[in-house]
């Protein structure tokens, strides 16, 4: 019997993680999540609060001093700071994105250097893929590494790059060898402080704004050869593995962005009275509600599935990881719109959360491919 997954439950543990992990959010991360969306700000007192009660990266494999949880535990962390704030659900959530192409393929020089700062909360990782001319269709990429004797130099432009500025560290995709395509990309890990390295304005985005999203600059960025990742020609396939491991935490991130937003307008209908009775008893609003809860349900079991296949490691896992992310980003969207539906002119203002839920919802549905490209990965996997 499998002990993540085997009698079509979650363990016990996974409780225990769920309820620790929801009192820290509602404690010390849900009084900034308003503020960070206003001002905006990066959230650091949900970074401070995540560390310490070491729930900020806890996919690190004990051997590098991790708490080495596995894919469901990560996907429960997620979810639960979704589900208060979403922009600090991408600080585990991104954690992983870019520490996983070093997790799958680094040597373990690499990995000695860099996991045990992320476990110990010392410092951040960012994934940089995406280019301003090369999102969806991210082969075609522009950014070179050139080796020079013991180096590797880097030029280019990363685009859309979660927590740049406030990351130690950024895996980087970058051609090795232009003649190749996609065979032709390497993986690097480079850190804020080498030469040539630099971020730039944060964008001003609809939604998550308290998480940075911003360009990052190589300019001759000059890096030691042991941060390679991998083989030279290997790093779209470690790019594209690592997104089958981390599409499904999006799905978690948008189970819980609905699942917040659910609770507020289950709330509200409750208390909020027109024609002489609460609006709950309006048997039209208890079927949004109900359709509601069983859309984020569906997603959230779609996400533990996914999670426990990729715990797995089985070969479907693309297909699963994709369709969770789908799921769980087109309910978000759908959930959040109908939760500011049901508090009516209240749910349009900043006085309740719903509003700032419905703009985080949108992003679940473009970032880690959009859902037409996640649409093409499942296709290409049930056609093959
Ligand atoms: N595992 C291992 N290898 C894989 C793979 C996988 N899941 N998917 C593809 N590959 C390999 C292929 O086998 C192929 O290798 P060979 O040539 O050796 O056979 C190579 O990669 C190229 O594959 P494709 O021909 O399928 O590549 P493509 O150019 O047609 O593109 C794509 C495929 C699915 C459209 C891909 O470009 C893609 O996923 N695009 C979306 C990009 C994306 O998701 N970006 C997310 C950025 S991160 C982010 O957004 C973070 C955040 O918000 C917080
Ligand atoms: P485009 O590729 O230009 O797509 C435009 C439209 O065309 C979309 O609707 C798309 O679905 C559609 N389209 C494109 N090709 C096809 C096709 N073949 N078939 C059907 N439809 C198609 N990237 C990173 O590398 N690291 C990050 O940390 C990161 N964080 C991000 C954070 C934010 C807030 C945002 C907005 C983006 C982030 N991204 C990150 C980038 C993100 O992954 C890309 O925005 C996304 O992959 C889409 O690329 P694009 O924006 O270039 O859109």
């Amino acid at each position: 019997v499998d002990a993540s997954f085997g009698i079509y439950r979650l363990a016990e543990e996974h409780g225990y993680v769920r309820d620790a992990v929801r009192e820290i959010a509602e404690g010390a991360i849900a009084p900034y999540a308003a503020e960070v969306d206003d001002k905006p700000r990066f959230p650091a007192e949900a970074r401070e609060a995540l560390t310490n009660a070491g729930f900020h990266a806890v996919h690190v494999p004990k051997e590098y001093d991790g708490e080495g949880a596995d894919a469901i535990t990560g996907a429960i962390v997620v979810e639960e700071v979704a589900r208060v704030c979403a922009s600090s659900s991408l600080i585990p959530a991104v954690n992983k994105l870019g520490s996983t192409p070093v997790i799958l393929s680094g040597s373990d020089e690499l990995k000695r250097e860099v996991l045990p700062p992320l476990a110990r909360g010392e410092a951040m990782f960012s994934y940089a893929l995406s280019e301003r001319e090369a999102g969806s269709d991210a082969a075609s990429m522009s950014t070179r590494a050139v080796r020079d004797g013991d180096h590797w130099v880097l030029n280019g432009t990363k685009a859309w790059i979660t927590n740049s500025g406030v990351s130690t560290y950024y895996t980087v995709m970058a051609k090795t060898d232009p003649s190749a395509g996609s065979r032709g990309i390497s993986a690097f890990v480079v850190h804020k402080d080498d030469p040539g390295f630099s971020v730039g304005a944060p964008e001003r985005k609809l939604g998550i704004k308290g998480s940075p999203t911003c360009e990052i600059y190589f300019e001759n960025c000059t890096i030691p050869l042991h941060r390679i990742v991998g083989e030279p020609g290997t790093g779209f396939a470690t790019a594209m593995r690592t997104l089958d491991h981390t599409r499904l935490a999006i799905g978690a991130q948008a189970v819980g962005i609905a699942q917040g937003a659910f609770e507020v307008a289950r709330d509200y209908v409750k208390q909020r009275k027109q024609f002489g009775r609460p609006i709950a008893d309006f048997q039209s609003l208890q079927f949004m509600l109900a359709d509601m809860a069983l859309k984020i349900e569906a997603a959230r079991q779609m996400v533990y599935v996914a999670a426990a296949k990729a715990e797995r490691n089985e070969p479907d896992l693309t297909f699963y990881s994709a369709s969770a992310k789908v799921l769980a980003s087109d309910t978000a969207m759908s959930v959040t719109t109908d939760a500011v539906q049901l508090l009516g002119g209240a749910g349009y203002t900043k006085d309740f959360p719903v509003e700032r839920m419905m703009r985080d919802a949108k992003i679940t549905q473009i970032y880690e491919g959009t859902n037409q490209i996640n649409r093409i990965v499942m296709a290409r996997q049930l056609l093959k």
